[in-house]
């Protein structure tokens, strides 16, 4: 898991972001994409908001339903999954002293056609999130599912920008600087399933 671990820092410390593919298994995959089944056949999603407080719903901006995880309530598999994301905070702590001391995780579902637009993951009032952690959760994602994750790149010059496309796979991670690069989430013709969350200082 090091050597993942470390190629998603190597990512992130020369641009900015980083990805990689076998951060979760696909025994992981599947197990995490039936709890989430279960969670959302049992009513506990609900369309996600925008904003500090999530109070505003508004479909035009994005179209997914979240459930935030919580280690109270945590299956096994939800248990080892927050168990990961410790130890990728524990490392880039190691070896990038951002200080991080708190992470927030929550289950994401794209219902087909639904999209989030261009933004940052910062809140201008409450800057404590550092890094986006995205972990998908699809079987067989193809490249014509569509559901791309698109990362806007500021050049050097500050002028112009570049766009790099992460195709959601099954056990694939993206982490980026929640606070520099906005992005957004692309249509997708399949339900799209992730665990997105924010690794945040104290
Ligand atoms: C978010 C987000 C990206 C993705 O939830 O803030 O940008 O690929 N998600 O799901
Ligand atoms: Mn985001």
């Amino acid at each position: 898991m090091n050597t993942v671990f470390e190629s998603i820092i190597d990512g992130i410390v020369a641009e900015g972001y980083g990805v990689a593919d076998n951060f979760l298994t696909q025994e992981e995959v599947t197990a995490l994409a039936s709890r989430l089944h279960d969670r959302r056949g049992a009513g506990q999603f609900r369309a996600a908001g925008i904003g500090n407080q999530q109070k505003m719903v508004q479909n035009t901006i994005r179209g997914d339903e979240i459930l935030w995880l919580d280690e109270a309530s945590a299956t096994p598999e939800e248990a080892a999954f927050l168990q990961r994301i410790a130890e990728f905070v524990q490392y880039v702590n190691q070896t990038c002293y951002l200080g991080l001391r708190d992470y927030e995780f929550h289950y994401a579902v794209y219902p087909p056609g639904t999209f989030y637009k261009r933004h940052l993951d910062q809140f201008r009032s409450d800057s404590r999130r550092k890094l986006s952690v995205i972990c998908y959760l699809n079987a067989d994602w193809q490249e014509s599912d569509g559901g791309q994750l698109a990362i806007y790149l500021p050049e050097a010059d500050h002028q112009t920008e570049r766009q790099i496309m992460v195709t959601p796979v099954g056990g694939r991670m993206v982490c980026f600087e929640s606070g520099r690069l906005e992005h957004e989430v692309l249509p997708a013709t399949r339900e799209r399933l992730s665990v997105t969350g924010w690794l945040k200082t104290g």
